[in-house]
């Protein structure tokens, strides 16, 4: 099992996120590093993929080598931010299947609404690791992990960039079997449910909208 929380310290996770919490980075480099990021988190996330052997011949001789069991993945990207993290997820795993789910902030409550979910079937036999660049309040997290269990997944791993100490505690309280993974944790939320420092928003940093 991963750690119920996992914050990934290395050096070039750290250094990126530097970069792109920057409000003076551009929204090129800001997508090219979300991209790069992606790839080292999703190596922490995929940690403790069941292993079995496989039988091969080496221009030596045969042997048994380790590799992932046949258990599939399926990444669930909550829109629109999501998708940041999720494309460089699909090129390290590019066999993995992809479903989405769409939850827009209420600005006033900031309680999620769903406008859209489409997602792989048999949940339930596959690893399903949901991507969200910001864990703010958590509200949107936990929804779209009780959708995704209400469709069946069961082994469900949670993967953002930044999480807040509010959100954790949401997600922890809700759902205490969904590990997280996550670059760093930050200060608090601010009255408006932005991550303080943070990076901003997500979605207008990574596609230039205001
Ligand atoms: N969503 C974001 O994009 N940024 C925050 O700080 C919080 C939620």
């Amino acid at each position: 099992m991963l750690e119920h929380l996992t914050v990934v310290s290395h050096p070039l996770v750290q250094h990126k996120l530097t970069i792109m919490r920057d409000k003076g980075t551009s929204t090129a480099s800001f997508r090219q590093l979300l991209r790069e990021i992606s790839l080292l988190l999703a190596y922490e996330v995929t940690r403790e993929l069941p292993m079995t052997t496989r039988q091969i011949e080496t221009p030596l001789c045969q042997m048994d080598a380790p590799a992932i069991e046949g258990k599939k993945l399926a990444l669930i990207s909550i829109l629109r931010a999501g998708n940041g993290l999720l494309d460089g997820i699909l090129e390290l795993i590019p066999a993995a299947r992809v479903g989405f789910v769409g939850l827009y902030r209420d600005p006033e409550s900031l309680q999620p609404v769903q406008y859209y979910c489409k997602v792989p079937d048999h949940l339930e036999d596959r690893v399903t690791i949901v991507v969200d660049p910001m864990l703010a309040t958590g509200n949107s997290s936990v929804a779209a992990v009780d959708l995704l269990k209400q469709k069946g997944a069961r082994e469900i791993r949670f993967l953002c960039l930044l999480a807040s100490p509010e959100g954790i505690a949401r997600m922890q309280a809700a759902h205490p079997d969904v590990p997280i993974v996550t670059a760093a944790v930050d200060e608090c939320l601010n009255d408006h449910g932005y991550i303080v420092p943070g990076l901003g928003d997500a979605g207008d940093r990574m596609f230039g909208t205001k």
